[in-house]
C-alpha cells in the first residue's frame, strides 16, 4: 500500500509539473531490470546502456515499439504475430505482459508460443517506467 501511495503522489507530482504521467517509478524499476538482463541489454546503435543477455530482444525504445520487431532478434514465439494484429507497447502493456505473459499474448493471438517467462515483480509499473526512458525519442 505504501508503494501505491508512493506512485499516486509520484503521478500527481509529474501532473502537475506537466510531465507526461507514468505510473511506475523509474528508480525502482532501474532495480527491478537486475530480474531481466539476464535475458535483455538496453542498446542504442551507439551506445550499450546495460549489457545484458542476448536470450530476448534489445529492449532500447521499446515504448512506442511494435510488439516483435527488434531486427537482430531473431523471435521463435507468437509476439511477431501480436505485433502484426496491433500490439504497440506503451508502459501499461508492459506492465500487464511481464506478470503473464502467456495470458497477455492470448488476447493477440490464439494458442500462443511464448518463451518470455513470467516475472514477480511488486509493482512491474517500475520496470515499464524504467524502459520508458531508453528511446530515440528522448535523445539517448
Ligand atoms: C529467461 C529470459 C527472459 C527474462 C528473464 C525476461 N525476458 Fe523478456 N523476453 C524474453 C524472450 C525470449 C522474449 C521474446 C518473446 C518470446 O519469445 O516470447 C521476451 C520479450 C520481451 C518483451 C517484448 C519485446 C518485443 O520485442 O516485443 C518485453 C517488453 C520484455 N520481454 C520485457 C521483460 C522485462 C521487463 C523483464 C524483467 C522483468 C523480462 N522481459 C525478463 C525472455 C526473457
Amino acid at each position: 500500500l505504501a508503494g501505491f501511495l508512493r506512485n499516486i503522489l509520484a503521478c500527481a507530482a509529474l501532473l502537475a509539473d506537466g510531465q507526461p504521467a507514468s505510473a511506475g517509478d523509474a528508480a525502482q524499476g532501474e532495480k527491478d531490470f537486475s530480474r531481466c538482463r539476464a535475458c535483455h541489454s538496453i542498446e542504442s546503435p551507439d551506445e550499450t546502456f546495460v549489457r545484458g543477455g542476448r536470450g530476448g530482444p534489445n529492449l532500447y525504445g521499446i515504448v512506442g515499439r511494435q510488439a516483435g520487431t527488434d531486427p537482430d532478434y531473431r523471435y521463435e514465439g507468437s509476439i511477431i504475430e501480436a505485433g502484426e494484429a496491433g500490439l504497440t507497447w506503451t508502459e501499461e502493456l508492459i506492465a500487464a505482459y511481464i506478470t503473464d505473459p502467456r495470458g497477455f499474448i492470448a488476447g493477440y493471438v490464439d494458442r500462443p508460443k511464448v518463451r518470455m517467462p513470467l516475472q514477480r515483480l511488486e509493482n512491474p509499473a517500475d520496470v515499464a517506467a524504467y524502459l520508458a526512458t531508453f528511446g530515440p525519442a528522448r535523445g539517448e
